[in-house]
């Protein structure tokens, strides 16, 4: 075999038997396997088509791909359900062009996902930021408050829609149902990006547990565009996702949606992801309830044994009596024995651990659908031997450092033109000017300054202590230089 690199890694890392605690939620071949799906697994570049004869089209549906769509319909209670073939971030972008006008305006929360600014950048559209509320114990932003979508939308009677995430990336979700309540009364549309809670809506009807909670999904809660990583959560391929209309939505206008689809996605649709769709679609038809099932004892499995793990607790978001979190989301504190995220993702590594996210003290692990009870006991063995062996220092420094950092995304700003004249200019020259491309820390994806905005000393110093601890920064070249209006 004459390949490298990609490929290689792919198979080494493959081989490794790692416990996935990150993306994509299907965790490896296991479900497939035991679904049935063994011939596809065997056959992946002779399915590996376009668009012959009865193979349908993504953008005309009429046969196979239009069936696929029709059982996502049924899945999640939806009037319209697209496959998306450019990650959710097509299915965003798609939906912000379809229900802003060029150069309108939109109210987003600050901590929206980068593929929001780019349709900002897209259609010329205006931004109007909704702020946050934060974690105050791990400087993470929390729900976005409905009073703050009701003020903003008195603010700004020409927004033509609002969007935020739910659940963000740690797994906190904002109070749907009472924003879609406030935003339509308003005359608006509202946009949820579900990227993260593809799964929400399968939790549905089980209650609540002491240890264990998953909020409704925004489907249910009368948003009027959903977008749905699937591939995050559930157990189709990366890049695949779903963008829903669900039944009781506002929004009609579902030609104009298509043609921004068509627009923004590839001529070329991959058949691998729309069948990994079609799979994702008949495992959770079939078998839903079960693994669900299995998900959820898992999950009560996990947070009962780990409660009595010395120095171990886990980050918990209320919102008023409102349950915030997805528990799905683990998001692991152990500072008590001297970790911080950073020290404590390298310790699990150690194990063949992956873990999804580092903020502070939290070390976020996502589990999905396919993560198996070897998984989460993998993982509480891990802790176990962590906490016997707890360090002796408290949590380094650097801990707070980010913490106090990651408070930046709920900095009020003023947004400037964007510059048309740009420059690059070394990142620690760079306060007091205005941003022209984005700087991006990845993850969470989230653009820490976006174009129009003025750079500070604490921001670059941020970013500084970031690229300090190897994490990346989007928006930087290799001389460390970033692009400013001139
Ligand atoms: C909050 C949020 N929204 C949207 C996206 C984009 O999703 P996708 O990777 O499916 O394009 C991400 C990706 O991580 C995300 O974290």
């Amino acid at each position: 075999m004459n390949s490298k690199g990609i490929t290689q890694f792919l198979l080494a890392h493959a081989g490794k038997d790692p416990v996935s605690f990150h993306m994509p939620g299907h965790k490896g071949d296991r479900l497939l396997r035991k679904y049935g799906y063994e011939d596809f697994l065997n056959s992946i570049v002779g399915c590996d088509i376009t668009e012959i004869v009865g193979a349908d089209n993504l953008f005309q549906t009429e046969g196979i791909i239009a069936d696929t769509m029709a059982k996502y319909r049924n899945l999640y209670d939806a009037k319209a359900s697209y496959l998306l073939i450019n990650g959710s971030s097509a299915g965003l972008i798609a939906s912000i062009l379809t229900c802003v006008p060029a150069r309108g305006k939109l109210i987003m929360a600050r901590n929206c996902h980068k593929a929001i600014f780019n349709a900002l950048t897209l259609g010329g559209i205006k931004p109007v930021y909704a702020y946050p509320s934060m974690v105050e114990e791990y400087g993470i932003t929390g729900p976005v408050a409905p009073e703050e979508i009701a003020r903003l939308l008195e603010e700004n009677p020409d927004a033509s829609a609002v969007i935020l995430p739910s659940p963000n990336y740690y797994g906190i979700c904002s109070d749907i149902r009472t924003i879609a309540d406030i935003v339509h009364s308003a005359g608006k549309y509202l946009i949820v990006d579900q990227a993260h809670g593809a799964h929400l809506k399968f939790f549905e009807g089980a209650e609540a547990g002491d240890v264990f909670g998953v909020p409704e999904s925004a489907e249910t809660q009368g948003a009027d565009l959903v977008i749905n990583s699937t591939h995050k959560t559930l157990c189709s391929f990366t890049q695949s996702a779903v963008l829903n209309v669900p039944a009781g939505s506002r929004f009609h206008d579902l030609l104009h949606l298509e043609d921004k689809l068509q627009q923004i996605e590839s001529t070329s649709p991959s058949y691998l992801l729309m069948a990994s769709l079609d799979i994702n679609a008949d495992i959770l038809a079939d078998h839903g309830a079960d693994l669900m099932g299995e998900w959820r004892d898992n999950l009560e499995y996990f947070y009962r044994k780990a409660s009595s793990i010395n120095g171990l607790k886990f980050m918990r978001v209320t919102d008023g009596a409102r349950q915030a979190m997805d528990m799905t989301k683990i998001n692991l504190d152990m500072s008590a024995c001297g970790f911080d995220g950073h020290q404590l993702e390298a310790a699990l590594l150690e194990h063949e651990i992956y873990a999804e996210l580092v903020t502070g003290n939290i070390l976020m692990c996502m589990t999905g659908i396919g993560n198996s009870r070897r998984d989460y006991d993998r993982l509480l063995e891990a802790l176990k031997k962590l906490s016997a062996g707890r360090r002796s220092a408290s949590a380094a420094d650097t801990a707070a450092a980010d913490t106090a950092g990651a408070a930046l995304w709920t900095k009020h700003r003023t947004i400037h033109d964007v510059p048309i004249m740009k420059e690059l200019i070394p990142l620690e020259e760079a306060a007091g000017r205005i941003c022209a491309a984005s700087l991006i820390p990845y993850p969470p994806g989230i653009p820490l300054i976006c174009p129009g905005e003025e750079i500070g000393a604490e921001e670059i110093a941020y970013i500084q202590l970031l690229r300090g601890q190897g994490e990346k920064v989007m928006g930087i070249d290799a001389e460390g230089r970033i692009a400013v209006g001139k």
